[in-house]
């Protein structure tokens, strides 16, 4: 069982590379963005009010956040877990360690996927996943097929998120840059960080965490 966090600013890949351990080595995904947005498509109270928190490209509460991730380690998984888009900030790091603790497992490896900020803008503009199954495309490097169905699962329902324009970007940026990146420093302090180059091609990121894995 191996339990890892993928690290890295919006649109680094995070999402990408977690559906292929998840296809590829049978790890449970844990994205606190996707939560969140199943929480707003369900309309619960939750959801209503932290809406317009995410369209902004703000940060949720940590209570929020790590009520959510509580729930779904408590639920264990058999080939461990992959934190996407959790923690971001060194409260939600400390959270994450002692539910760990709690359940008897530890963090093997924190993945820091380096990109340079303006390879960011065209990645998330260019945006889309299916309804279906969740699959990740991107208008330039991964399109949809001509026949316009996902790959996948055969659904042609193209969904583009509210806070993938350049707007809540720059937002989503400063986030990131305030609240999240020193967690770089603390995971490499705890001597658990590995960075790798996000912005190579998505089989050669996929080869690089298959390294950090072993
Ligand atoms: P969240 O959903 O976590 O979004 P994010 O961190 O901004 O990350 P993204 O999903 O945008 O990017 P990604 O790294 O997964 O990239 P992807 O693989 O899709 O969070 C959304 C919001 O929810 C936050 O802003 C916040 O409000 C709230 N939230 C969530 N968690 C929270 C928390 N813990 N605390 C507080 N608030 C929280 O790839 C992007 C595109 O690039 C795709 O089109 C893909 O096809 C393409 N691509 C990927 N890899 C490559 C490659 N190697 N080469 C070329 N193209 C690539």
């Amino acid at each position: 069982m191996t339990n890892i966090i993928l690290l890295g600013p919006p649109g680094a890949g995070k999402g990408t590379q977690a559906r292929h351990l998840t296809d590829s080595r049978g790890m449970v995904q844990l994205s606190t963005g996707d939560m969140l947005r199943e929480a707003q498509a369900n309309g619960s109270e939750m959801g209503k009010k932290v809406a317009d928190v995410i369209a902004r490209g703000e940060l949720v509460t940590d209570e929020i956040v790590i009520g959510l991730i509580r729930e779904k380690i408590a639920e264990g998984a058999e080939g461990g877990f992959i934190f996407d888009g959790f923690p971001r900030t060194l409260g939600q790091a400390d959270a994450l360690g002692e539910l760990l603790a709690e359940m008897g497992l530890s963090l093997d490896a924190v993945i820091e996927m380096a990109v340079d900020d303006a390879a960011l803008v065209a990645r998330i503009t260019g945006r889309s996943t299916c309804g279906g199954c969740g699959e990740v495309y991107h208008d330039e490097t991964k399109p949809w097929a001509a026949d316009g169905k996902c790959t996948n699962c055969g659904s042609t329902d193209v969904k583009r998120r509210a806070d993938d324009n350049e707007d809540s970007l720059k937002t989503r940026l400063m986030e990131y840059y305030k609240k999240t990146s020193p967690l770089l420093g603390y995971y490499y302090a705890k001597g658990d960080l590995t960075s790798i180059d996000g912005l190579s091609s998505m089989e050669a990121v996929r080869d690089d965490i298959a390294k950090v894995l072993g």
